[in-house]
This record gives C-alpha cells, structure tokens and sequence, in this order.
C-alpha cells in the first residue's frame, strides 16, 4: 500500500512538472539546417511595435534592407502602438512556424503567455530596442539602447547648465515602454536635487500627441519664470512641442532643451537652436538581430544583453554632421 502511494506520487509529480512545461518541444532548439544555416534558410518574424516616430520609421528599414539585402525571408507587421496587435503578429508567426522572432514591445508588461508559447513551440526570441518584465527563461536574449542610461546623460547635461538649480517640465514617452520608464529612472537618479521636475506628462512619442500636451503647460507655467527647461523623451515629440513653443512666442534659446534619439529632425532643432542637447538611441538594429538569429539557428552561443555604444550630440557640430545623418 505504501509502494503504491509512492508511486502515485511520483506520477503526480512527473505529470506536474510536465504540464509546466507545456508538454513542450525543448526551448530554442536549433534549426534542422545547423551548425550551416545561412542567411537564406532564415525567415524572421519582425511584428512591429508601430510608425509613430522617426526613429521607428528607420528602425523598419534598416530591418527591411538588411533582409533584403542577406536574402532573410522577414514577415512584418505594423502593430500600430497596440500590444494586443503585437501578440496577435506573434501567435501568427509561431503558427507558420519561423525560425526567429525579433519582438520590439511596445510595452514592457504582459509577454508572459506569448514567449512561453514560442519557448514551447522552440523558437527564439530576440527582444529588441524597449525592455520586457518578463522572466529572462522566456526569451533568447536582447538587444538595444540603455534606456536608463539615456536618461542620466540628459540629467547630466541639466546639472551643467543650472548648477544652481532649477525647475524643469518632463515631455515622456509611451506610459509603460522600456525608454520611458528607464529614460525617466536614469534622469531622476542622476538630476541635481536642485532641479525639481515640476511636471511631467507623456507624449505617446508621436509629434501629434506633444503639440496638445505642450499647449497645456503652456497654459499651466510661464516659461523663464515657472521653469527652465523641458526634457523630451524623443525628437518627434519635441519637434512638436516646438510648434506649440512658437505659437506662444518663446524664441529658440529661451528654454534648455534636451531632447533623445539623434534624428535629423532633432539634428535641425539643434542647428535651429531649440535643442541644447540631443542624446543619442541608435535604431539600426538589423544587422545586429539578423546576425545573432543566425547564431541561434545554428546552436551558437550568443550574448543574453547587447546594450547599442551611444553618445550625446550638441548644437556646435550639428550642421556638419546633419548631411551624413542615416535617419
Ligand atoms: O524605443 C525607442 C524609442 O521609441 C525612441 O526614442 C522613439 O523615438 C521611439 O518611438
């Protein structure tokens, strides 16, 4: 009686651990073409966060061109900044049975489900540009910018200027995204305690959505008098803040602006002297992503983080530097 409850338990137990795991396939096996995969046995599943910036635009095509030009088969998508459509993109390409999944989240909440399906259906996941919350089991590795260190180079470029304070409005990125949330960490820890962030209000990262939420400060603080300076978490929503700084008749130079990403755009609000500072997120991931889910394919080992070498531009060289600009 006893033997027969031990082995009643070790069944229960073996049943158990293998509903955890889903009755999976193992993880990440490596493709049926390796250790040669080439380039060309690759399809990539790129479900796109979405179009809202200038950044995003040539982060697209620098994934487009390198497929076309490594003669990758790429299945893209256009989530339209909506999670829901990213996971939908997702589901439909572990379905057709890829070979790699690059994931630019939209948000850093909520994967779990669909990197456990991938895992289980053993395909790798590159996580690429924002962070996930997401336990790291789920997903091969990922690649991108040090979103919290972007933040604390644009703190840095604040505690220069006014080394004897100062109050400053915050223009952030979309509620919950890796770069706002690590953008908005890294600033508040490196800002002087002098400086004080008297407001802070999201943007959505589109110029469309800033114009309106730059009028309403407008309407809420006198700018030179109720405060310095603006942080924007990126050059789209800071071009559109400037509209709404024209239209109220602040002139280029009244106000410190450090603005993130390094687009030509933010590249002329440098040589058109409303930006002081634009910290540098490099979009041009392609190459990057291809390479290492070619390693994947292959069995090869791979780095779990590779965080993008990035720098800070200043208005002083931006006219010569704007015509070899890439995005
Ligand atoms: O995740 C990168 C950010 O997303 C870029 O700063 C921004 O321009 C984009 O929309």
């Amino acid at each position: 009686m006893f033997r027969f409850k031990k082995y009643v338990l070790l069944f229960v137990l073996a049943a158990t651990l293998l509903a955890a795991c889903g009755g999976a396939k193992a993880p990440a096996e490596e493709a049926s073409c390796a250790p040669n995969c080439k380039y060309t046995d690759m399809t990539l599943c790129y479900p796109q966060l979405g179009a809202e910036s200038d950044w995003r635009t040539a982060n697209t095509a620098s994934f487009k061109e390198t497929a076309g030009e490594y003669g990758v088969r790429l299945i893209f998508s256009d989530a339209q900044q909506k999670q829901e459509n990213q996971i939908s993109a997702m589901r439909a390409c572990i379905q057709q049975e890829v070979d790699v999944i690059g994931l630019p989240p939209v948000v850093e909440d909520g994967w779990d489900a669909v990197l456990t399906e991938a895992k289980n259906a053993g395909i790798p996941v590159i996580i690429v540009d924002r962070s996930v919350s997401a336990d790291e089991s789920l997903y091969a590795a990922h690649i991108g910018s040090d979103m919290k260190l972007e933040g604390e180079r644009a703190a840095e470029e604040f505690n220069k200027q006014f080394p004897n304070g100062a109050k400053v409005l915050e223009l952030s990125g979309t509620t919950g995204s890796g770069a706002a949330v690590g953008r908005a960490e890294g600033f508040r820890a490196k800002l002087n305690p002098n400086i004080e962030i008297i407001d802070s209000q999201t943007g959505n990262f589109t110029r469309a959505e800033a114009l309106p939420v730059m009028q309403a400060f407008l309407q809420k603080y006198k700018p030179g008098v109720d405060f310095q300076g603006i942080f924007i978490h990126n050059d789209d929503m800071g071009i559109g803040a400037i509209e709404a700084l024209k239209a109220a008749g602040v002139q280029p130079g009244d106000l410190f602006i450090v603005s993130v990403d390094g687009t030509r755009g933010g590249f002329q609000a440098m040589v058109d002297g409303w930006f002081q500072a634009d910290v540098e997120c490099n979009p041009l991931l392609g190459p990057q992503v291809l390479e290492m889910g070619l390693k994947l394919m292959n069995g090869e080992t791979i780095e779990r983080e590779v965080l993008t070498n990035e720098t800070v531009y200043y208005p002083d060289n931006a006219a010569d530097l704007l015509p070899s600009r890439k995005y």
